[in-house]
């Protein structure tokens, strides 16, 4: 058996954390952007896609209200979370799980909610931080839920603190996967879960192209499906399974298209995701 790579303190990462945190500190500060109004309602903030579950069926092409629109992509963000945290294990209530890249901290209220156990919650963004906090006390969630303006790579290194690591379109942000891997192995404990969602390059010259797109606007570095199992294996973490969530997603960047706040991105994200230049997936990972 390969010998699995260890966590190091030491791991680059680009584009420069500063560019990314002035992204998400803009996205959040601006009032009457997309994110921020699908969480006026309930206040619960994502920077995600969303999915259309088997239970539910959605006709992007019909007419809608602008109002019924925005109500239902924040649903569909909402319902990627619901998903994703059944393969989450199961956090009790006294354990503390990562929510690795926090963003404005909806993910991180909504596991709360689901497992009443307590969350920590890290982002490079100061603005995201300070709203999922704001949101967390108006929710009255505080007592269980922080979330910290800090960089997952500086966090402190001690041995099994996590019951479990959600990693919720963060990782196209690491250019390497393999060191932050090796990271989360080392804070997990033994038996817990990694679920990972991530957008994930797709093959040859088109896809590259798309690829070079997606990483420019978004300041990420995706990375094709093979990479995340690879650095999986190199960091000793078992595949416990794996949903390609593709399918799900195009609508909602259809939908998305027909917003009066569609942001711009939502032509080139959903015809990459209906070619499968682009695929949309998660991973569930487990320490031994
Ligand atoms: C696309 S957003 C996803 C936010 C959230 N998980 C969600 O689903 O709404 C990406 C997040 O990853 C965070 N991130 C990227 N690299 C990071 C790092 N090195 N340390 C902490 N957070 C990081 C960004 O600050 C941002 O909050």
């Amino acid at each position: 058996m390969d010998t699995p790579r260890t966590a190091t303190t030491a791991i680059e990462q680009a584009p420069h954390p500063d560019a990314i945190a002035g992204l998400y500190d803009a996205k959040t500060r601006d009032a009457s952007g997309l994110n921020a109004r699908l969480a006026a309602g309930d206040l619960l903030f994502f920077n995600h896609n969303g999915v259309v579950n088997p239970a539910r069926s959605l006709d992007a092409d019909k007419p809608l209200e602008e109002s019924v629109r925005l109500r239902l992509l924040h649903e569909l963000e909402a319902d990627l979370v619901t998903f994703g945290l059944d393969y989450l294990g199961e956090p009790g209530p006294s354990s503390v799980v990562l929510d690795a890249g926090c963003g404005a901290g909806g993910g991180g209220i909504m596991i709360h909610r689901r497992f009443g156990c307590h969350v920590e919650g890290f982002t490079l963004s100061r603005e995201q931080a300070r709203f999922a906090n704001a949101a967390a006390t108006i929710l009255r969630v505080d007592d269980h839920v922080s979330f910290h303006a800090g960089d997952l790579r500086e966090l402190p290194l001690e041995s099994d603190r996590y019951a479990a690591i959600w990693a919720c379109e963060s990782t196209e942000h690491f250019d390497d996967l393999g060191a932050f891997f090796a990271r989360f192995r080392t804070l997990l404990k033994p038996g817990g879960r990694i679920v990972v969602i991530a957008w994930c390059a797709g093959e040859g010259q088109e896809a590259e192209r798309l690829k070079a797109r997606i990483d420019d606007h978004y300041l990420t570095t995706i990375h094709p499906p093979a990479a995340y199992l690879a650095a999986a294996r190199e960091a000793g973490l078992a595949l416990a399974d794996r949903v390609d969530l593709t399918d799900r997603t195009t609508p909602y960047w259809r939908l998305r298209e027909s917003s009066q706040h569609a942001t711009g991105s939502e032509r080139f994200m959903g015809d990459g995701y209906a070619t499968r230049l682009v695929t949309y997936e998660l991973f569930a990972l487990e320490k031994s």
